[in-house]
């Protein structure tokens, strides 16, 4: 009989931690986003148990969940979806049937899951791309490149640039009947970072200058700088993404040394040499007056972990921190940014940044927004929200691509 009343305990202490979610008052169907932080933290511990009896490393328990939910590319009257080989890169392309007078615009998607995490084929991408072909009668690439813990920094972004410059060839935009004046490249969360970092490479390509039209970037991370900019402290734990998972996943793209997701998660993990552009970054200096509220600007702390240096201050894996010459090269952006996400800021400064050097951008902040919503638009959990992102951003391409 003793255990039974010691272990009630532990059981409501557990189930108060759980049940105390700081979902927001203007969130819609809070109790739906509620039970999926749940779920989420609850994976997200499962992952932290197994790695501490020596069974799986972090991450690994994810990605066998999301392997459930990959997809076959599957046809139907008004779209023929195959996957392909681009540059041995796999990539599913959905190419809409009818017979068109003209050539099609396209958009190659890049997914999220911080470099190491999802596919273009999970459920949710997959009808996106769909959705995204359908209604503005485009090609649609989506690239599978390989990722962490087998494949680190910068492979995913080297098999994005590979995969696009194929397809870029002449031959293969006629193969497909593809507008080579009307091509977007698009990506969510480190999908948006990818994004950016492809078009950014390719416009500073002598053969692929000017090739992309347009750039959409769906709440992006855009660096890892300083990782207490105010909204990695407003939404540290959540909704759904929670600052130590975030941290903990995409330091697995970028090594296997533990003493990296410490220290970012303290903020002190950047080099001396990267000090010099921490006033890119600066939010006290770029960020709406509105989101600055209480919050005081404190310089990241130098860190010391040597043997990452250079990957630390690559300007492929922080767009952000890019000059204002080099900003300037980007084409046609838009921005998708949601109130409550951690990485809010990154969104809202790169927006900033680019009307500040005369870049042409379409900024929309959803006051209801949290991170990675977009990929709760399948089964079995459907949060409208994730479509009224979808709209959003299929009504900026449908206008301006
Ligand atoms: C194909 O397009 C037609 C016309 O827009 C539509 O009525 C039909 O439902 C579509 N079929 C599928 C499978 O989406
Ligand atoms: C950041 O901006 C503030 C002014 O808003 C300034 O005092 C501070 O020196 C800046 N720091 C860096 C690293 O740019
Ligand atoms: C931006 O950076 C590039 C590459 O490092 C450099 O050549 C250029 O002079 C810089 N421009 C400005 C305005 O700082």
């Amino acid at each position: 009989m003793g255990w039974k009343i010691p272990s009630f305990a532990l059981f409501c202490i557990f189930f108060a931690y759980y049940i105390y979610l700081p979902i927001p008052e203007n969130i819609e169907e809070r109790w739906k986003v509620g039970l999926i932080t749940i779920l989420t933290k609850f994976a997200s511990l499962m992952n932290v148990l197994l790695e501490n009896v020596g069974i799986m490393r972090y991450g690994q328990l994810f990605r066998i969940i999301l392997a459930m939910d990959l997809t076959k590319p599957i046809s139907d009257e008004n779209l023929t979806v195959i996957d392909t080989d681009f540059s041995d890169i796999p990539v599913r392309l959905y190419l809409p049937t009818r017979k068109s007078e003209r050539r099609r615009p396209a958009i190659i998607f890049i997914h999220g899951g911080a470099m190491t995490q999802g596919s273009c084929k999970l459920s949710s991408y997959d009808s996106l791309s769909r959705w995204t072909a359908k209604k503005l009668d485009a090609v649609v690439l989506g690239v599978d490149f390989r990722q962490a813990p087998q494949y680190l920094f910068p492979v995913p972004l080297e098999d994005c640039v590979f995969a696009v410059k194929f397809f870029l060839q002449d031959k293969i935009l006629m193969k497909y009947g593809v507008d080579p004046t009307r091509i977007c490249i698009t990506g969510d969360s480190s999908g948006g970072l990818l994004a950016t970092s492809v078009v950014y490479l390719l416009q500073n390509d002598p053969e692929f200058k000017d090739k992309i039209k347009a750039q959409a970037l769906i709440y992006p991370v855009l660096q890892v700088f300083d990782t207490l900019v105010p909204s990695h402290q407003e939404y540290a734990n959540g909704p759904f993404l929670t600052r130590e998972m975030a941290i903990k996943l995409f330091c697995l793209s970028l090594t296997m040394d533990e003493a990296l997701p410490q220290a970012m998660l303290r903020n002190q993990h950047m080099p001396e040499e990267s000090r010099h552009l921490f006033k890119y970054v600066n939010w006290s200096v770029y960020l709406p007056e509105k989101y600055k509220k209480y919050h005081v600007y404190t310089e990241p702390t130098l860190g010391n972990l040597k043997s990452l240096h250079p990957l630390l201050v690559d300007s492929r894996l922080s767009p952000l921190v890019l000059n204002d010459s080099q900003l300037q090269t980007l084409p046609l952006t838009y921005i998708l940014t949601c109130e409550h996400d951690l990485v809010r800021d990154d969104g809202l400064i790169y927006a900033t940044r680019l009307q500040n050097v005369g870049v042409q951008v379409t900024h929309d902040h959803l006051e209801d927004g949290f991170h990675a919503a977009i990929s709760l638009t399948g089964p079995p959990m459907y949060i409208q929200f994730g479509f009224k992102i979808r709209d959003k951003y299929i009504c900026w391409l449908e206008e301006n691509l």
